[in-house]
């Protein structure tokens, strides 16, 4: 068994010795990438997985790839559309309706740098899929996971929180001119703050909420990205690092497996409670100050006002 995590650990070093039969996972975004890895590492603990994704054909394919190394994993799949709030009402109802309790919720669907769009409620895309859908999901799940065993929840953020602070006044692109990674930054940042607002309400006693930075990891998210976006990040690395001397040394891109790792050690290490609302990399805390590229962490996704004031806005927006 390895004894320290770190930058490569893979999500089967993180369970490495783990039974997960009694536990149940429900995951946002299981139809490709991190979510469907995390689900294939749970699974193969024994665990139960709730598959929830927008696309209902892709998420039992996913389904179907996790049993085909997992044969006797216990998978459901439902429909979840993040991106429309009826979606994520219908989806909850469907899971409270089954009567079962979910022990731990891990936020992971995301999109990443898309076009300028509006969600079926009128939000910005990113803000409204990333951190508004999970936000109406996780407020209408809460009696479900409260009802959970040592129950968790588990909001992806992103290294490129760095990128932006959330913006409480205009959260949907109506007066400022849309800029697609700031758009993703604020997004994250917000996802961030959703975990720091969970920990203001719930004791970790009866929750324990973190958000996690996964890693660079080549996964369809940068499904958007064209030549145009991807200058752009390479100016962000060049002047962030004529500001930082800790921005060049970046490290090299992990496999989905090494990416899934910390969402899935945020979901099931022990001792979690010591990170209530606190942002995670690399398997490990993240370092106020240090590079965000690594596992460094900006100052406002630790400011207590800023989660309080978001998530008041977020209720507002969404009932
Ligand atoms: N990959 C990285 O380098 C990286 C780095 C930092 C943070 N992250 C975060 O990690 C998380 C997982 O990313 P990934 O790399 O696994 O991306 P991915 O391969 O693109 O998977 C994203 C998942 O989210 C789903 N999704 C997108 N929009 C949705 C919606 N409206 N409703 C429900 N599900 C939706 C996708 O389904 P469709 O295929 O149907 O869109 C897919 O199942 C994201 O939150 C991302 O921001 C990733």
């Amino acid at each position: 068994m390895i004894e320290r995590f770190d930058h490569e650990t893979t999500t089967d070093d993180v369970l490495d010795g783990m039974d997960l039969s009694a536990r149940r996972f429900a995951i946002t975004g299981t139809s490709a990438g991190l979510g469907e890895e995390a689900t294939r590492a749970l699974a193969s603990r024994g665990a139960s997985v709730l598959m929830l994704a927008r696309d209902d054909a892709a998420n039992r394919a996913a389904a179907a790839r996790v049993r085909a190394s997992v044969p006797d994993a216990e998978l459901t799949t439902a429909v979840l559309d993040l991106a429309d709030l009826a979606s994520v009402r219908a989806c909850a109802a469907e899971i409270d309706g089954r009567g079962e309790a979910i022990d731990v919720l891990i936020n992971n669907a995301g999109v990443m740098a898309c076009p300028f769009g509006r969600t079926a409620d009128g939000f910005e895309t990113q803000f409204g899929t990333n951190h508004l859908g999970h936000f109406e999901l996780t407020r209408l799940l809460m009696p479900v996971v409260l009802a959970g065993d040592e129950p968790r929840i588990v909001c992806l953020s992103s290294s490129a929180h760095d990128i932006s602070d959330v913006d409480l006044d205009d959260p949907n692109f109506e007066h400022t001119p849309y800029d697609a990674w700031i758009a993703y930054g604020r997004s994250k940042s917000a996802n961030a703050l959703h975990a720091l607002g969970l920990s203001m309400r719930h004791g970790a006693e009866e929750v324990t909420a973190v958000s996690v930075h996964p890693g660079a990891i080549r996964t369809s998210l940068g499904r958007h990205l064209d030549d145009e976006l991807m200058n752009q990040a390479i100016e962000r690395g060049r002047q962030r690092a004529a500001e930082h001397p800790w921005a060049s040394t970046g490290r090299r891109f992990k496999t989905v497996e090494q990416g899934a790792a910390t969402e899935v050690w945020a979901a099931t290490a022990p001792g979690m409670s010591a990170h209530h609302g606190g942002y995670l990399a690399d398997c490990g805390p993240g370092v106020l100050g240090a590079n965000p590229g690594e596992n460094g962490m900006r100052p406002w996704i630790a400011d207590v006002d800023t989660a309080q004031r978001l998530w008041e806005l977020s209720e507002r927006l969404v009932t």
